[in-house]
């Protein structure tokens, strides 16, 4: 007897912990909003030590591709034998796409913060000025290398260890970039025309960031990563002074439509009605944007 039973596309997120993402949320949303028969998109809680088997049994398990999140990018990147050029470029893998030559590891974080910006703010212009990146982590890592490729004319990195800044700079091959101490941020900020914060000051638990922001011009357009409140101190700050200010969901939503498109072959759109659905999910009431 011939089994029937329809082939169910299986995409995944990857993380340690995991319970906590919201992947599934916003990629649910869109198999449904797009009526794409026969998929779904799991949790995986797979602990670091279990990484490079995993990856090597995602096939057998029914998986067409993943996410991959905290602790793993980096460990990702090296469990895999492609990429594309912006993985390559940021030795990190957020993405995991099925192609003719078997899976390729592939880095959307720096699209999804450009596009977050572009939506939200589409009259910033990036090479109108330099720009101010507050942080040397992962996230930072792909930032810089999204607003350089973007054409900003100069990253200004503030970073509490100046070697780890160094060491980004040098591993992503920014040849636009200056390095200052907290205790230069005001020289740092004079001209800018964007800045970001990539540290984690800001987020519920942690203390805010205390920053003066009289030095930014009046044009400059403010964000944060951080999205947990969607309004940080920083932000608020910002918008008490009148500048734009652009928060860090959209960074979430957007990064996720290259892999969707890539599994599913429909690209999808980042909504109003996503946003308040993980707003909701958060437990912030759905508000006007
Ligand atoms: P992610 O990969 O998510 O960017 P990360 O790699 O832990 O996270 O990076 C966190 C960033 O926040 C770093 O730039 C870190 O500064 P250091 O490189 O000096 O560690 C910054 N950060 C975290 N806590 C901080 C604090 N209390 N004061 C200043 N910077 C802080």
């Amino acid at each position: 007897m011939k089994n029937h039973a329809p082939v169910i596309a299986k995409v995944c997120v990857m993380g340690w912990p995991i319970a906590h993402s919201r992947s599934p949320l916003i990629h649910n949303f869109w198999i449904r909003q797009l009526g794409i028969q026969n998929a779904i998109y799991e949790r995986l809680a797979v602990p670091p030590a279990e990484l490079q088997e995993t990856i090597r049994n995602l096939t057998d398990w029914g998986f067409i591709g993943a996410n991959v999140t905290v602790p793993h990018k980096e460990a990702a990147f090296a469990s895999l034998l492609r990429h594309d050029a912006d993985a390559r470029r940021l030795r990190a893998v957020n993405t995991i796409v099925m192609t003719e030559d078997g899976f390729e590891g592939r880095n959307t974080d720096g699209y999804g913060f450009m596009a977050n910006l572009s939506h939200a703010a589409p009259n910033w212009q990036p090479a109108q000025g330099p720009a101010v990146m507050l942080g040397a982590g992962g996230a930072a890592r792909a930032i810089a290398a999204a607003l350089d490729d973007a054409g900003v004319p100069e990253i200004r990195i503030v970073n509490r260890t100046r070697a780890r800044a160094e060491a980004l700079v040098k591993d992503i091959g920014l040849e636009r970039a200056t390095i200052f101490g907290w205790e230069q941020i005001d020289q740092a900020l004079n001209a800018a025309n964007l800045l970001i914060n990539t540290t984690t000051l800001g987020m519920r638990g942690e203390r805010d960031l205390d920053i003066d922001l009289t030095p930014l011009p009046a044009a400059a357009l403010v964000t944060d990563i951080v999205y947990t409140p969607l309004e940080t101190g920083l932000l608020k700050a910002a918008r008490e002074r009148g500048l734009t200010t652009v928060d860090g969901l959209g960074m979430l939503l957007h990064q996720a439509v290259p892999g969707f498109e890539a599994w599913f072959g429909k690209r999808p759109q980042v909504s109003d009605e996503l946003r308040n659905l993980v707003l909701a999910d958060m437990g912030i009431a759905e508000r006007k944007i």
